[in-house]
């Protein structure tokens, strides 16, 4: 069930039976020379969107900005600055928070979003545990190629080469939903120089030339997102009821 294509008489049908949500989550930033800059975003909202229909479970319109800093030497790309991130993640829990909703489950695709969501998780409880007479709720966030299915896919397509940003796999499962807007690039070197730590954005690009991490998404394909999107809706799935069952 799509929030987005929903009324809210059937949102209020929706909390009767269940106070989950899912919120997918990504980025707007580059993904090296054959990556779409939507990646993330529209990779989180595909696997999410699956498993609401897959289980019947809401999905929230997705939050398609995330922090992005140091990606920002490559066009195309835009950051929230964590406080901003922090402060959309608030608000729009609490939000939902005040129909009825509990349990956010975000399915994320972008590592950069991890430190700032789970502060923004910690301020919505610290919040209630200081006073706030907020209703309780309860956070959590994966990411949707984190699953055994997907991953197990994924060390067998890509073995070492998946990588760490335009990492194979996501790239393929683009490919899969975007067959219209498949990119041939070379790749040089073929596989992206290993991962590192980094700081701001001018940093990253002089380490990791063209964008990618450690991966080697010139062997990504459509076939591949196909079966990695079969794997990551049952892992995610299976996720989401453990944590309503929590
Ligand atoms: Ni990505």
């Amino acid at each position: 069930m799509q929030l987005a294509l929903s009324t809210w008489p059937e949102v209020e049908d929706y909390l009767r039976i269940s106070d989950g949500l899912i919120v997918p989550i990504g980025s707007v930033e580059q993904h090296g020379p054959n990556g779409l800059i939507g990646t993330d975003h529209l990779d989180a909202e595909f696997i999410a969107r699956g498993v609401g229909d897959s289980i019947g479970a809401a999905v929230a319109p997705t939050i398609a900005y995330g922090m992005s800093q140091h990606h920002l030497a490559f066009a195309g790309s835009a950051t929230l600055r964590p406080s901003t991130l922090m402060l959309v993640v608030r608000d729009i829990v609490e939000s939902f928070a005040l129909h009825g909703f509990r349990k956010f489950f975000f399915i994320n695709g972008h590592g950069g979003n991890v430190a700032t969501v789970t502060a923004a998780f910690d301020e919505l409880y610290a919040a209630r545990s200081l006073g706030d007479r907020a209703a309780p709720v309860r956070c959590r966030m994966t990411f949707w190629s984190a699953g055994p299915r997907s991953k197990a896919i994924a060390d067998d397509l890509y073995p070492g080469v998946n990588g760490a940003h335009a990492t194979a796999a996501e790239v393929s499962l683009a490919q899969y939903y975007q067959q219209a807007h498949i990119k041939h690039a070379q790749m040089t070197p073929k596989l992206a120089p290993p991962s590192t730590p980094f700081f701001e954005a001018t940093d990253y690009r002089t380490r990791f030339a063209d964008g990618r991490i450690a991966s080697d998404p010139s062997l990504s394909s459509p076939e591949h997102g196909k079966l990695l999107f079969d794997a990551a809706v049952i892992d995610m799935a299976e996720a989401y009821q453990a944590f309503l069952a929590y």
